[in-house]
């Protein structure tokens, strides 16, 4: 049987000022690193989209573009339209993303610290699920915690622990460690085109291709 989602409204107001107290402006750079390159993207899914500062930078970026926000935070949602205007361009979903079709042929699907929220088998069967909805030229965007190769090692163990355990505590259920998503995208038919690093590889975003 799927758990609930986590509870996100709790902390909805809360969330931005966390982030910035604790990362400062690193996760907003991270979630917008690839923003220039998506200038001419037409329909986005933003999946666990919270309280919708990538999806108000990407509005702004892209005067055509049309965007489905999902998130299972009803307080989410509602910080997301105040944030992006009530942009006519931007449709919100309040659902479990991980049972959600999309009313669109999206060519990009974002996902900002969203499939951290999920385990191995729900992120493979998300992508999985997902790819063949998508337009055949379609691009996923990925901003995550990753935990790098050599010095920053136990740091970055000890880091996403307490992280997980704090999320954990503020909004009920998440697992318990990072899953892999390049192996459901790779298996998907997704390659890497571009990666930018942060915080000594910390933070990751990536932009994959479909073929
Ligand atoms: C860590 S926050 C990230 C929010 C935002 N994408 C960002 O970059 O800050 C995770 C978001 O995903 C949403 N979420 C988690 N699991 C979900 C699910 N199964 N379905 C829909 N939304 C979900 C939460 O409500 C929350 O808004």
């Amino acid at each position: 049987m799927t758990s609930p989602p986590p509870d996100y409204d709790g902390i909805a107001r809360a969330y931005r000022w966390l982030e910035y107290l604790t990362l400062g402006p690193l996760l907003q750079r991270t979630r917008t690193a690839h923003l220039s390159r998506l200038r001419t993207t037409r329909q986005a899914l933003i999946l666990g989209d919270g309280d919708g500062r990538f999806t108000a930078a990407l509005l702004g970026a892209n005067p055509a573009i049309q965007v489905e926000a999902v998130d299972a935070s009803a307080a989410m949602l509602r910080l997301l339209h105040s944030r992006c205007l009530h942009n006519p361009r931007l449709l919100t979903v309040q659902t479990d993303a991980r049972t959600f079709n999309p009313t669109c042929t999206p060519d990009l699907v974002g996902t900002h610290f969203f499939l951290d929220c999920l385990t191995q088998p729900e992120v493979d069967s998300l992508v999985a699920r997902l790819t063949p909805t998508l337009a055949p030229d379609a691009r996923w965007l990925v901003s995550d915690f990753q935990i790098p190769a050599g010095f920053m090692n136990l740091p970055a163990r000890i880091y996403i622990r307490l992280l997980y355990l704090a999320f954990r505590l503020l909004t009920g259920t998440i697992p318990t460690s990072l899953p892999n998503h390049a192996l459901a995208l790779e298996r998907a038919g997704f390659s890497l085109i571009a990666e930018q690093q942060y915080l000594f590889g910390i933070l990751t975003s990536q932009l994959w291709q479909h073929e």
